[in-house]
């Protein structure tokens, strides 16, 4: 079946089905257009949450759907994929656990760590942190959030991503370190898990340079998950609606060179506008997402079939809740 064939489908499926349905910018263009609504995933959760309808579909990752049961645990959440965030499968509740002992046996007492999770993680990691009276930062809020979480006057443990901890650091003129790389965690103040974002390292600051010696006057923009010394060397760095909102407002004649995912850079590519890799930096669990599952979905709705629903136990949710309130709340 043709795309859109299967686009007119879905189409008159959610007209007949109460259900509403969100994408990330990283999802493929096809299943993008579909989406009632579309954001960074602050805007995702925030919407999702507050929408009145009684079910949701979430084309994004695993973590994304989770968010919105945790916030809104009486709307039923699907997903055509659950495909799990590269990043967000690097930490589990043992492997945190693990990393909260590591930082014992260091000399940091428990009640001495403030711990703050990046929303790239799954619900069981956010009850950890919501059981240590920690916080659920995204890209667009982290400094925020960790500004708020030093008040305590205790250690950041951040996770799982250590650029984005690392870059947080940078900017606030903070020490950090990554658990396991040698020093002494004992004088950092934000200390990182050892997590990363396969699509993001591939961005290198040689490429910044190729496009700087090419185009005198370019503007190099990346995400956070990049590593600290790419986003050192960008002029903007920011999350995905942050850096759509900075291009917008850019002149048409400006050139620019973006460090994040492909289909989202790819959308917004005009002749100025370049992908900053000589790779194609596609987020393979975003990119999971077809057209078919979508409809797939909308139809298991339909029959009363239901498959891919999001489920969190309540003992998780409500701690998880806690963390992720603490930044609604902010
Ligand atoms: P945003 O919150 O900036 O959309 O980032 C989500 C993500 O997973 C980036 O890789
Ligand atoms: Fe996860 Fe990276 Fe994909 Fe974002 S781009 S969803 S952090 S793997």
């Amino acid at each position: 079946m043709n795309n859109a064939t299967l686009k007119k489908e879905i189409l008159e499926l959610k007209k007949e089905l109460h259900v509403t349905i969100v994408a990330h910018f990283y999802q493929k263009d096809e299943v993008f257009e579909m989406a009632d609504f579309t954001g960074d995933s602050l805007e995702l959760a925030r919407f999702a949450a507050l929408d009145p309808n009684p079910n949701l579909i979430f084309c994004g990752v695993g973590f994304m759907g989770q968010s919105v049961k945790i916030l809104a645990p009486n709307k039923r959440v699907f997903m055509p994929r659950i495909a799990c965030c590269a990043m967000a499968k690097m930490i589990d509740a043992n492997y945190y656990d693990q990393n909260v002992k590591i930082l014992e046996d260091a000399g940091i007492k428990k009640e001495d760590i403030m711990p703050v999770t990046y929303i790239n993680s799954s619900a069981e990691v956010k009850a950890r942190v919501g059981q240590m009276g920690g916080y659920v930062c995204t890209s667009s809020n982290a400094k925020k959030i960790i500004t708020q979480a030093r008040q305590s006057g205790k250690k950041i443990l951040f996770v799982p991503d250590r650029c984005l901890g690392q870059n947080i650091a940078i900017d606030m003129g903070l020490k950090s370190c990554v658990i396991g790389d040698g020093s002494d965690p004992k004088v950092a103040d934000i200390i990182c898990y050892n997590g990363f974002c396969s699509v993001h390292q591939l961005f290198e600051v040689s490429d910044i340079e190729f496009y700087r010696k090419k185009y005198k006057d370019i503007l190099i923009i990346a995400h956070p998950e990049c590593k600290p010394e790419v986003c050192a060397a960008s002029d903007f760095v920011g999350s995905t609606s942050q850096i759509i909102a900075y291009i917008k407002n850019l002149p048409l004649q400006q050139k620019i060179a973006v460090a994040t995912e492909f289909n989202l850079v790819n959308r917004l590519r005009k002749e100025n506008t370049y992908i900053l890799s000589a790779t194609k930096p596609e987020c393979p669990t975003m990119n999971e997402t077809r057209l078919e599952d979508l409809r797939d979905t909308l139809l298991s709705l339909k029959n009363g079939e239901y498959f891919n629903e999001i489920m969190i136990s309540e003992e998780t949710r409500k701690y998880a809740f806690e963390a992720l309130n603490r930044m609604f709340e902010l």
